[in-house]
Formats: structure tokens, sequence, C-alpha cells
């Protein structure tokens, strides 16, 4: 039996954001990851949030979220709720509310025109708060060449790759890059709909074709490590070849 796997990043939550719309349809998508994902796996259900929405808005959405959360854990797939930011110029705090359970690790996402200078000013803003970055599906970037994702792993973020990129024609060459290159620290399936891939044996062996050896490290060891706030190692790649 394999271990538990952990994918922190997802739009499982009914009616809130771009995922699913009925409750129905949530359902449905989730009974695919229970069935995909071994026993004790964790999904962290992550609906957009932004620095620019109101505080009541915020907060009603979390609500929904924590009440579904709870409604869909099982002992064979435990859903916590967290929230994926989009960083504006606006310092709003909402990080604090978002981060995933018990840490100081927060998911999050800029505006896709957004400058280098930019993504790491709000970056540094948030480590200045105490918090970490995990930055969502850096592969849609055109910022996010090598050297800056290694930099920005420097001051603490962790690089996560969506599996749902890679059914995005714009975006798969850049998604496999950033596996083949060894620049990310975890995979993540970013679902909204029941067709999107989730963690499973397919995107397992896709994963490992283009990164041998990496799975384990980048769908259970990593993302174990930022829900326990143990430090991160650097994402050198090359995974189980030496
Ligand atoms: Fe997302």
């Amino acid at each position: 039996m394999s271990r538990p796997w952990f994918d922190l990043h997802s739009h499982t939550v009914p009616g809130v954001d771009d995922g699913p719309v009925t409750p129905a349809e949530a359902l449905r998508l989730l009974e695919k990851v229970r069935r995909e994902m071994p026993e004790g796996s964790v999904v962290a259900a992550t609906p957009h949030y932004s620095t620019t929405m109101s505080l009541f808005a915020l907060r009603s959405r979390m609500e929904k979220s924590r009440r579904f959360a709870e409604q869909v854990s099982s002992q064979e797939l435990r859903v916590l709720c967290a929230g994926e930011l989009k960083l504006g110029m606006r310092f709003s705090g909402f990080h604090r509310l978002l981060s995933y359970p018990g840490t100081r690790r927060v998911l999050v996402e800029f505006s896709h025109g957004l400058v280098w200078f930019g993504v790491l000013r709000r970056c540094m803003r948030l480590v200045k708060d105490g918090y970490l970055p995990v930055l969502a599906h850096a592969e849609r970037y055109r910022w996010a060449d090598a050297s800056r994702l290694r930099f920005l792993s420097g001051i603490g973020a962790a690089v996560s790759m969506s599996l749902r990129s890679l059914v995005i024609s714009r975006f798969r060459k850049r998604a496999e890059w950033i596996l083949e290159s060894g620049c990310c620290h975890l995979v993540t399936s970013d679902c909204h709909e029941e067709g999107d891939p989730v963690f499973g044996s397919a995107a397992r062996e896709f994963v490992e074709r283009l990164c041998p050896g990496s799975w384990e490290v980048l769908a259970a060891e990593n993302p174990r490590r930022i829900l326990e706030e143990e430090p991160l190692p650097p994402p050198t790649g090359g995974y189980g070849r030496g």
C-alpha cells in the first residue's frame, strides 16, 4: 500500500469560485480524487481569494469552504481548508487567514502581467510578516526562469506545478519544463472539474517520465513538509538519480 499523497491546491468547494457549481459536481470530483489517491491522503480545498476583495466576502467564502470540508472529510481522504490568494498591491493581511491550517505557509498567485520586481516585492512582504509563499502554477508566469525560481526558493518559498497546466495547451510545454528542470518542490492538481487531472497512477507515470524518481518527493514528501512546517530541501532536480 502506497503512503499518503498530499495535494495542496484544488478547487473542490461548490459555488465559491470557478470550480464546481453545484454540490453534486463537487462530490463527483471528490469521488474521483478519493478513488485515485491512497487511503489517508490529503487534499487542500483552496478557493480563489484576492487581496482586493472585502473582508466580508472573504469570511463568507471561508465559512462555506470550512462547512463543506467538514462534510466531505473522511478517514480515506482528509479535506483541509486553505486558500489561493492573488497578491495585489494592497497589503491586506489576508494571508494570515488563508494559510494551510496551523502553518505560516500560504498558496499565492499573481496577475499574469505582473513583472518580476512586483512578484519579488509581494513575496518579500509576506516573508517580512513571517509567512512563506507557496507559488501556485509557477509554470504559467513569463518571469519564472530557473534562476528566479531558485532565488525565491532561497527566501523560503515553495514552487509548485499544476497538473491542470498539462491540459491547457499554452502552458503544457512550460509545465513539462518545470518538471524536467527540477525547479519545483511539489506538484498539485489544481483540479476544477471532474475532467481535470488529479493525483493518481496516470499523473504519477507522467511526472516520473519527465523527472524519474520524483513523484514521492513532489506529491508526498515535500507537501507533507509544508503542512508540518519542516524546511524544504532545495529543488535540485535529478531525484532518485544518484
Ligand atoms: Fe488554482
